[in-house]
């Protein structure tokens, strides 16, 4: 029996709960072990519903439990998520996650907590939601030498750009509708401005070029200037305006960036709608691939997060190396890429 906690019962942390309910035989068959969830750690009471019987308010009876040997971390936010994680790990207890922000901003330190004390910091649901990305990234692509990334990493800020364009909502109108699906983050800014689909694609360079890429380099504009005229003026053009994310490996050097860009019919991520995300992966050896699902949203997001704790099921004593080394690698400027 393999038990463990979850931390946080909002969108992704009940759907976790949802997902390993639904799908416990094939999960646990999957896992060669029977999964538990002793714990969900939330400050909020949940009267009548079933996780009130494993709910807890106290962080240190999770960490105290020798019988807890992977903590899913679904609490978003970087305090006290990096505080908890860090404790985790440090206790020999293996951490799942779909918080972006933290693994974007203390990933390179959590991922070498892991490898010492060989257990794992799993992160698939940082980037794409549902789309499996990061386990492709560190293994499958593992023979490339990955040169570039381009991608649709943001499923609000497509939504809305959708809804604008087919449905002809306004921005506000469409927002809104995202938020009440649960695709965007508490703080809706993140999306609109560009700062998650900024911290995934540092995230997904940092995996792609095996090493440690700030996010606070990359030049990020989000989607709050674009108007319904703009969308009407790309349509007239035969385009679709997308909020795309950016990396190319370059020398010895990097280049990345996230803002709004227009692109044509011809191109695959035109038909990419509504809450969906894509991610273009171009290696020396493979050419191109790419990946294609649900970006955001509980089940999907959760899906991600539960192959994780599977994963880490199956090496619960053992480390899964991950190609993200703490050397930094250099923002060059845009010139250079071109060279
Ligand atoms: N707010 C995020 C998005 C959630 O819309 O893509 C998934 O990371």
């Amino acid at each position: 029996m393999i038990k463990i906690a979850v931390l946080g019962y909002g969108t992704v942390g009940s759907g976790v709960v949802e997902v390993i309910e639904k799908n416990h035989d094939s999960i646990n068959k999957k896992a060669a072990d029977d999964i538990e969830i002793k714990y969900v750690l939330d400050l909020r009471d949940f009267p009548g519903d079933p996780v009130e019987k494993v709910l807890v308010h106290d962080y240190n009876v999770i960490l105290n439990d020798p019988e807890v040997s992977i903590v899913v971390e679904t609490m978003g936010g970087l305090h006290p998520a990096y505080e908890f994680t860090k404790q985790a790990l440090e206790a020999g207890k293996s951490v799942c996650t779909s918080n972006k922000e933290l693994v974007a901003e203390y990933g390179t330190e959590l991922v070498r907590i892991a490898e010492k004390k060989d257990i794992n910091y799993l992160f698939e649901a940082s980037c794409g939601g549902g789309i499996p990305i990061i386990r492709p990234l560190n293994s499958s692509l593992t023979a490339d030498e990955i040169d570039e990334i381009e991608g649709i990493l943001n499923g609000t800020t497509n939504y809305i750009l959708t809804k604008m364009a087919v449905d002809g909502l306004d921005f506000d109108e469409a927002l809104k509708e995202a938020q009440q699906n649960g695709y965007a983050e508490r703080n809706p800014e993140a999306d609109i401005e560009g700062y998650d689909a900024c911290r995934k694609i540092a995230i997904l360079s940092s995996l792609a070029y095996g090493a440690h890429i700030d996010y606070r380099d990359i030049y990020t504009e989000g989607i709050t200037k674009i108007t319904a005229t703009d969308i009407k003026y790309a349509q007239s053009l035969g385009a679709s305006i997308k909020l795309l994310a950016t990396s190319k490996k370059v020398h010895d050097g990097f280049y990345a960036m996230v803002s709004p860009v227009m692109i044509n019919a011809h191109n695959p991520l035109y038909s990419v709608q509504g809450v969906f995300n894509a991610i273009f992966i171009h290696g020396n050896v493979l050419g191109d691939a790419m990946f294609y699902g649900s970006g955001a949203g509980k089940l999907p997001t959760a899906s991600a997060v539960v192959a994780d704790v599977v994963d880490c099921a199956k090496h619960l004593h053992k480390h899964i190396i991950m190609n993200w080394s703490s050397r930094p690698l250099k923002l060059m400027d845009i010139e250079n890429v071109r060279n």
